[in-house]
């Protein structure tokens, strides 16, 4: 049985195995087809923050593919109420054959995990946000973008980085962040994103000059300056955060016909402006799109590995 955590813990070959399982259940659905996968099997989702495309994802792939998902938010049961997060996993893994959590720390995740009996999927916490980007890679795939990309992440260091760091590192592209002085990424997970990027012929750099990152880039990406929980410091992060909006004189400096990715929600005239946001919509939309595809191939996947 295979937990999906992060991207660290998967192989090229598997990554590339999800993704390509996702984009066929896409072209079975676009053709009306519904293999039930996962018939009669059961999603738990416990939410302890905010969601609008990981809950309709995972919710209606669920469905498409035969099964039933449950949502749970924190304040709807008891580990909201201080229940342990062991007992948590030994009860919802006893009724329920996969679960998915969006959460705060990593280490919950992984606790959570530990005393499952069904596969853990993170749907996002404070440290990675690994279903998007199988998403964003299949996307790369069908726009056919992926091969020699060169992707400038532009913003805060955080989990979204980190994913890209990590998806990078496996499948062995060229990654340039820039991040204001001060919101940089995790320097373990980036020692051990460089490790894996040494194996796979993937470059990863890090700068304070987002022009720098941009530059010949055939990809630019941003996420929120203020993650979910970081409420409380916007102010104080816009202004720090100056300079680093992705706007048309930044995509001006990327390689001609370099396209933009934004895993959303977006905050125009923060992080991008209203209009890359718009002159991107259709790949950003579609990006959003493939959470749903990608996830149903990570369910299929995963349920899969039970069995070998
Ligand atoms: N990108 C993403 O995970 O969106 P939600 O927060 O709406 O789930
Ligand atoms: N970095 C953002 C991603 C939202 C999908 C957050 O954690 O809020």
């Amino acid at each position: 049985m295979r937990h999906f955590l992060t991207l660290r813990d998967f192989s090229k070959k598997e990554i590339l195995e999800i993704v390509d399982l996702g984009l066929q259940i896409k072209k079975d659905l676009r053709a009306g087809i519904y293999k039930e996968e996962l018939k009669k099997q059961t999603l738990a989702m416990i939410f302890e923050k905010s969601s609008t495309r990981t809950r309709v994802s995972f919710e209606t792939g669920m469905f498409q593919l035969g099964g039933h998902a449950l949502f749970l938010s924190n304040r709807d049961i008891h580990l909201g109420r201080g229940e342990p997060v062991k007992d948590t996993a030994r009860v919802i893994s006893g009724m329920c054959d996969m679960v998915m959590i969006r959460t705060f720390s990593h280490s919950m995740i992984e606790e959570f995990a530990a005393y499952s009996k069904v596969p853990v999927i993170n749907g996002l916490t404070d440290s990675y946000h690994p279903v998007q980007l199988l998403a964003d890679y299949m996307t790369m795939v069908e726009y056919d973008i992926h091969e020699n990309a060169i992707v400038a992440y532009v913003g805060d260091g955080n989990n979204m980085t980190h994913s890209w760091m990590m998806l990078c590192a496996k499948i062995g592209f060229e990654l340039r962040i820039a991040t204001p002085r001060g919101y940089e990424v995790n320097s373990d997970i980036l020692a051990e994103s460089m490790k894996f990027a040494k194996e796979s012929g993937a470059k990863i750099t890090v700068t304070n000059d987002p022009k720098e990152a941009v530059r010949g880039a055939t990809i630019v990406t941003t996420d929120t300056w203020a993650s979910m929980g970081q409420e409380e410091e916007k102010e104080e992060r816009i202004n720090a955060f100056k300079g680093y909006m992705v706007d048309d004189l930044m995509m001006c400096l990327a390689a001609k016909g370099a396209k933009f990715l934004h895993c959303l929600p977006a905050y125009r005239e923060q992080e991008v402006s209203e209009s890359v946001l718009e002159g991107h919509a259709d790949i950003v939309f579609d990006e959003a799109e493939n959470r749903l595809h990608a996830q149903k191939g990570l369910m299929v996947w995963l349920d899969k590995q039970r069995g070998i």
